[in-house]
């Protein structure tokens, strides 16, 4: 199904740590609609060429890896999200800035993105879907109605991602995080294919001061509800 099918979607791009998952997931589960976590595609892929040996520089067999991804999400209680990939559960796996670091270069691979293109707007399903990730207003689902850049200053962004490292039960270094982001963000926006930036269409949201309840109204705001 592609974008063309009228279905409603709501994008939110931007940085890594702006609070983008958390806003989606409430969202998605406000409005009842589906939910793309597109950043797990690429952190999926990432884990799927260690896995299987593959170079993250060696772009036609990473491509090749993210178009045949074997993977299964699973939709948890509280909007967490169970991810199978070739039949193990890699949900905490994806999630540690190791992997991370590599979903941004394999991220970077024009042909691993056009392998995971259509994967995407597969999510677009009645009644809706919310779609988060870097290039989701830009490139994915360029007419959706509604478009919201998140973002926040780095350090905020790396306190947030601390947070978020402990609630799973993961460890972390502020600093380490915050040098991270900071490579991340610089390699995220200056890439040539879909780099992060808003869309030409999209409502930036500036959120170091503001919370989550207080993003929440926005889009809310801004989708009419
Ligand atoms: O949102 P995240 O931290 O899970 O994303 C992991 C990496 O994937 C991030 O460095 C950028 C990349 N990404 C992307 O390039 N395009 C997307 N739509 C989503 C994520």
């Amino acid at each position: 199904m592609s974008q063309e099918n009228n279905v409603p979607v709501l994008t939110i791009d931007g940085p890594g740590g702006a609070g983008k998952g958390t806003v989606c997931q409430l969202v998605a589960k406000k409005l009842g609609w589906h939910l793309l976590d597109s950043g797990a595609l690429y952190r999926l892929t990432a884990l799927a060429a260690e896995k299987h040996g593959v170079a993250l520089d060696n772009e036609e067999s990473v491509a090749v890896l993210a178009k045949h991804l074997d993977v299964q999400f699973l939709p948890q209680d509280e909007g967490l999200m169970q991810t199978i990939l070739e039949g193990e559960d890699v949900s905490l796996d994806i999630r540690t800035e190791h992997i991370a670091g590599h979903a941004s270069r394999v991220a970077a691979l024009p042909a691993v993105r056009e392998a995971l293109l259509s994967r995407q707007r597969d999510f677009a399903q009645e009644p809706g879907l919310v779609a988060d990730g870097r290039d989701m207003g830009t490139v994915v689902f360029t007419h959706a109605p509604c478009k919201i850049y998140l973002t926040a200053s780095a350090e905020e962004r790396a306190k947030r991602r601390l947070l978020q490292l402990k609630e799973k039960g993961l460890e972390g270094d502020v600093k380490q995080i915050l040098s991270e982001i900071i490579q991340r963000d610089e390699r995220d926006m200056s890439r040539e294919v879909a780099p992060l930036r808003p869309a030409k269409d999209a409502l930036v949201v500036e959120s170091t001061n503001m919370s989550i309840e207080q993003v929440l109204d926005v889009v809310m705001t801004e989708l009419g509800r």
